[in-house]
Parts: structure tokens; C-alpha cells; sequence
């Protein structure tokens, strides 16, 4: 298993160039699945979770390739498939995210057969919404043996809420909106999520075709329509990849400018940052983004989008570990999101986990360890730890960063870090 090794304290300085969204790139993958033909996606990052999803895809009759430009091309042919619909266990497992194939094969071969997905370890992950999004547009589904088994003769357009115990969903939305474009008639959707990636699936789908309405809000209305056809899109940039980024060049009390920034989808992320200290200023789609050398502390919750995401919680953590004072967070998404803490502790960081809030003291700073990540933003935030801990940080289970930061060493280490990978 590789290993990533950090000598802390170096500014960051210099440009890097943030990626397209994971998590918007993920459900338009799936969403091919409606269209008839070839569909050219620009802006697909090369991580473990995207191989796994044309994994996923290519298994049910999808044609993927990486062209010379790096766009992908996906390809299915209409009708040529129908036997397949299975998402098996060994790649669900892999990734939650490939949940989002079920909402398309059913309305696209009106049967889907999709591993269960289980838990995780930020905490419980259910997909009661996801299902009874679908069954309200007609959808039988049982589980059984480990998966979702779902058949649809017809799907039917009707109203329906997302609304769970901690908002909507984003990838329920996703797979509720990908089934109703090819459903019969108009289906609402109340409570709908409004992330950017849910926005950028619903503007995909409708350059392919789908007549999609009140993108962005948390009411969608969508109008069926009989097919889709094969389009060149480019994927929003990824606010989480950005915002990681910002947080390494704050950290550092660095001076980068990241190329290639959807800002306006960082309102968040970039008012906490301002409020703890950090420059940030826009010119286009680029961010300057300056540290300062003292911060304050601020307290953060974590809510559905345009609220702080879950996926920077740890990356703000490890920052608030090293600013003078009392820091709380709180997680109002995944509510055991903390699995991070006890490695930051291991730094000499100063945090109490108390019910789904994580108080901090500041130290006046954090020490070299070996660190083990337990999920992919936990990793980031530990990262992000290293680079300003004093003496060396080894961290390992490199494999959870890989599912969705690309080449993070080495764009880190262009921008001045001391990181490296060992392959062991
Ligand atoms: C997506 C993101 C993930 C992010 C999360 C929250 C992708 C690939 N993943 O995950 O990175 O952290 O949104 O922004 O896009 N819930 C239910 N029932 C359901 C579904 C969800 O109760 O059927 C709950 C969840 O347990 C959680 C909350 O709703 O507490 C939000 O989860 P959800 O938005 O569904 O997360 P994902 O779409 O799985």
C-alpha cells in the first residue's frame, strides 16, 4: 500500500489547476445510460472512483474510452443492452456513488438489479429516499440477497419530496431526476438537493434533450420526454478540489492562485475562510488566495449546499487546529463524520468530540506522525495537517485519497511542498 510522506512547514506558492467535479462527473457518467449514441465529456478527473464507474458502465454494454484531449467518450447503442442491469457487490462496494446507475437503468431497461450499498464510515448511509422517489414514479423494488431489484414497466410522472432527516438527498435527487426525464408525463420534485453537481446533471440532461426546470432551487419540474441523444458537455470545477486547495494555501500562510474556479459556488467555504483571515480574491475563473499570519478562530456547520459541505469538514479542522482559541464544528450532514479526530489528536491537536460537534483549542502547532486515513476527506485533512506540522507526517491508506484527488502529491509538491509518495 503507498504511502505519502510530508516534511511540514513550506509556503505554498505558484498556480495549480483544479479539475472537473468528482461528484458531478460521477451521476452524468450514469446518466449516458439514457442516451442513445456517443456523448463527449470534457473535464472528467483521472481518479480511482471514475475508473470504477466506467467499470461499473462498461459492465452494462457501455463503449468508454480517454481521448488524446482527455475528454471521455461513452457510448451505448439503444436497445442493445437490455439484458444487462447489474451493478454487482464487488464495485459497489468500492463506491457509494455508483448507486446513481439505478434511477437511469430502470427508466432507460425498466429493470436494475444494484448492490446494496452499506454503511460507510462516516456513518450510516441509507437510500430509503432514493427508493421512494422511484416507487412514486411507479418503480416495484425489493431488496433482496444484497440488492436492489427494481423493475418498471412504465414509469409515471407524479409529485414527490426528498425531504429526509438531514435534508435532501444529492444522489437521490439525481437518480430521482435521471428516472422522471424518460417518464411518462411531468413529476415535481419538492425538496430537491441544490448542489452545483445536482444542477450540472440537470443541465447535461437537458442539452441531451430532457426539459428540466427550476434547476438550482429546491422544486424541480420535469417534463418526460420519449428520448436523449449524445452530446459534448464539459463537468463544473470541482468546489471541493478548490476548496482543498484554498485551505493548503491558508495553512501555509502561502500566496497561490488556483485556474479554473466556479467561485460563485464557494460563497461558503470562502466566507468562512475570509472570517478566519484569509485573502481571497477572484479574477475570473481564477481565485488568489493568500495567507495571513494570524487567523481567528470561528465556529462552522456543516448544511446542505449553499450551506458549508460535509466533504470540507476536515480540511477546515485541520486548519482550525493550529488558530488561537475555541473553534467548534458542527456536523449536521453525516453527524459521526469525526473518524479524522483521533488521527489529528495523534499531531497534538486539541479536540473534543462531543455528540456531532468537534471542539477545538488551537495549538500553536501540530507535530509530524504516522496518520491513518479513514475516508477520502479525512485524508485530505490530514494532508493538509502535514503540511504545516513540524518534523514528518507518514500517512497511510493513500488509497482512500486516490478514489478522488488527482496526482494530489505532485501538484502540492509544484506548488512548493515537501511530499512524496513511497510505493511499498
Ligand atoms: C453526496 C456526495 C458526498 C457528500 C454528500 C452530502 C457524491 C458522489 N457524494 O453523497 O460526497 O458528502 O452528498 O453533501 O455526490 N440520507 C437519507 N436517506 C437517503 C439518502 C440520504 O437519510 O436515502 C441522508 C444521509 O444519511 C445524509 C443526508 O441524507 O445524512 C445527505 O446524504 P446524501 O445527500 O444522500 O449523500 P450522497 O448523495 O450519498
Amino acid at each position: 500500500m503507498d504511502k505519502i510522506v510530508i516534511e511540514g512547514g513550506y509556503r505554498l506558492q505558484g498556480s495549480v489547476r483544479i479539475n472537473g467535479a468528482k461528484n458531478a462527473a460521477l451521476p452524468i457518467m450514469a446518466a449516458c445510460l439514457l442516451l442513445d449514441g456517443t456523448s463527449r465529456i470534457k473535464g472528467i478527473p483521472n481518479i480511482v472512483d471514475i475508473q470504477t464507474q466506467s467499470k461499473i458502465l462498461k459492465n452494462l454494454g457501455g463503449q468508454i474510452k480517454r481521448n488524446e484531449d482527455g475528454a471521455f467518450e461513452i457510448m451505448f447503442r439503444d436497445g442493445e443492452n437490455n439484458d444487462k442491469y447489474t451493478a454487482p457487490y464487488e464495485l459497489v462496494r468500492k463506491m457509494r456513488a455508483s448507486i446513481c446507475v439505478l434511477g437511469p437503468l430502470l427508466t432507460k431497461r425498466h429493470k436494475a438489479k444494484v448492490s446494496y450499498p452499506g454503511g460507510c464510515v462516516i456513518g450510516q448511509r441509507p437510500v430509503d429516499l432514493h427508493i421512494n422517489g422511484l416507487r412514486a414514479l411507479g418503480a416495484q423494488i425489493e431488496t433482496t440477497e444484497g440488492y436492489i431489484n427494481a423493475t418498471a414497466d412504465k414509469l409515471k410522472g407524479t409529485d414527490i419530496s426528498l425531504k429526509g432527516k438531514y435534508g435532501s438527498t444529492v444522489l437521490g435527487t439525481c437518480n430521482v431526476m435521471s428516472a422522471a426525464v424518460l417518464a411518462e408525463g411531468t413529476t415535481i420534485i419538492a425538496d430537491a438537493a441544490r448542489e452545483p453537481e445536482v444542477q450540472d446533471l440537470a443541465n447535461f440532461l437537458n442539452k441531451a434533450g430532457a426539459k428540466i426546470s427550476g434547476i438550482g432551487e429546491n422544486k424541480l419540474t420535469i417534463e418526460g420526454v420519449r428520448e436523449l441523444h449524445g452530446i459534448d458537455y464539459e463537468i463544473i470545477p470541482d468546489r471541493i478540489e478548490a476548496g482543498t486547495f484554498m485551505i493548503a494555501g491558508a495553512i501555509t500562510k502561502g500566496n497561490i492562485i488556483l485556474e479554473n474556479v466556479r467561485t460563485d459556488h464557494m460563497t461558503a467555504v470562502i466566507d468562512k475562510l475570509r472570517e478566519i483571515g484569509v485573502e481571497i480574491n477572484t479574477i475570473g475563473n481564477s481565485a488568489r488566495v493568500k495567507g495571513n499570519s494570524l487567523y481567528h478562530n470561528v465556529d462552522i456547520t456543516t448544511l446542505p449546499y449553499p450551506g458549508m459541505p460535509t466533504d470540507m469538514q476536515a480540511q477546515f479542522m485541520a486548519l482550525l487546529c493550529t488558530v488561537e482559541g475555541k473553534s467548534i464544528i458542527t456536523e449536521k450532514i453525516f453527524t459521526d463524520r469525526f473518524m479524522h479526530v483521533s488521527e489529528l489528536v495523534r499531531m497534538g491537536a486539541n479536540i473534543r468530540v462531543e455528540v456531532s460537534s468537534a471542539i477545538m483549542r488551537g495549538t500553536p502547532y501540530l507535530s509530524g506522525a504516522n496518520v491513518m486515513i479513514s475516508d477520502l476527506r479525512a485524508g485530505a485533512g490530514l494532508v493538509l495537517a502535514g503540511l504545516v506540522a513540524k518534523g514528518t507526517t507518514t500517512i497511510d491508506r493513500v488509497y482512500h485519497l486516490d478514489r478522488g484527488y488527482e496526482r494530489l502529491e505532485e501538484r502540492l509538491s509544484n506548488l512548493g511542498a515537501v511530499i512524496k509518495r513511497i510505493h511499498d
